[in-house]
């Protein structure tokens, strides 16, 4: 087997008869950040939320670290090791930053189990050690002086890194970044793609689906246009760039 880890084989998914994937078929390596780009409605979103277990498909095939995943639920593929970060954030905004983040250390595998068996003192010091955790992850990210702010007070730009901090406190081998600097500002774009660029650092694989096609240029190694479903070009940022179908697509 290659080093592929995650496979994914003709999936097919259509809603109404359109075909939001249409035999869409691509691999992510260890290590690797793909972009994945194309027009409004080309089905970057609706590829994650069947890689995720949120949406069934049709036909295909997902293998993620050699098993089959295919149409299993959201729980177990986050237990599997895949995060997403979902387009319209879906942060909880009443509770703290810091919160945020702790209830994402939970969704990490085995964590809730681990709850349910440890002694009261043993909880309480995994607790302390998820907190201290979780304040480094926050300071490491520039979060730090709004830990315990309410998420709803943070700007769109600081929700949009905080939903990142989240996927990343999983703790999973591939994230599934849903355009994670749409709509923000420079400086904040910055911050977020340099987070991004660091994760294979750490042994991590990310899929990135993105508009803004400099960022996708600066960070990816290898990007996918796609659409009405159907993969259109792969290969390094600069091939798919010159891509003419792709220069049409984004000169409309
Ligand atoms: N739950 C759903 N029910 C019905 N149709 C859907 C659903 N989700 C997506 N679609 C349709 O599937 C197609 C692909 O949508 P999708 O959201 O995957 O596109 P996208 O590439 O993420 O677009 P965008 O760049 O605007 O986010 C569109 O025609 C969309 O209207
Ligand atoms: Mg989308």
């Amino acid at each position: 087997m290659s080093d592929g880890l995650l496979k994914v084989h003709e999936l097919n998914k259509r809603f109404d008869g359109i075909k939001a994937l249409d035999d869409f078929s691509c691999s992510v390596r260890k290590g690797e950040i793909l972009g994945l780009i194309g027009p409004n409605g080309a089905g970057k979103t609706t590829f994650f939320n069947v890689v995720s277990g949120f949406l069934p498909s049709e036909s295909g095939r997902i293998d993620f670290k050699g098993r089959d995943v295919t149409n299993v639920s959201p729980n177990r593929i986050t237990n599997f090791g895949i995060s997403r970060t979902f387009q319209n954030l879906r942060l909880i905004r009443q509770i703290s930053v810091l919160d945020n983040v702790l209830l994402s250390f939970q969704d990490q595998p085995g964590e809730k189990l681990r709850h349910v068996f440890l002694s009261r003192r043993r909880s309480q010091n995994k607790e302390n050690e998820n907190r201290k955790e979780a304040l480094a992850l926050l300071d490491d990210t520039g979060l730090a002086q709004k830990a315990n702010d309410s998420a709803e007070e943070l700007s769109y730009g600081q929700q949009k890194l905080l939903s990142l901090v989240c996927c990343m406190a999983m703790k999973s081998d591939l994230l599934l970044l849903d355009e994670p600097i749409a709509g923000i500002a420079p400086e904040m774009i910055d911050r977020i793609l340099t987070i991004i660029r660091g994760l294979p650092e750490e042994g991590k694989s990310v899929i990135l689906i993105e508009h803004n096609l400099d960022a996708v240029m600066q960070v990816c190694d290898r990007v996918i246009f796609m659409d009405a479903g159907a993969k259109v070009s792969e290969g390094t940022p600069e091939e798919v760039r010159n891509d003419p179908r792709v220069i049409e697509a984004y000169l409309d």
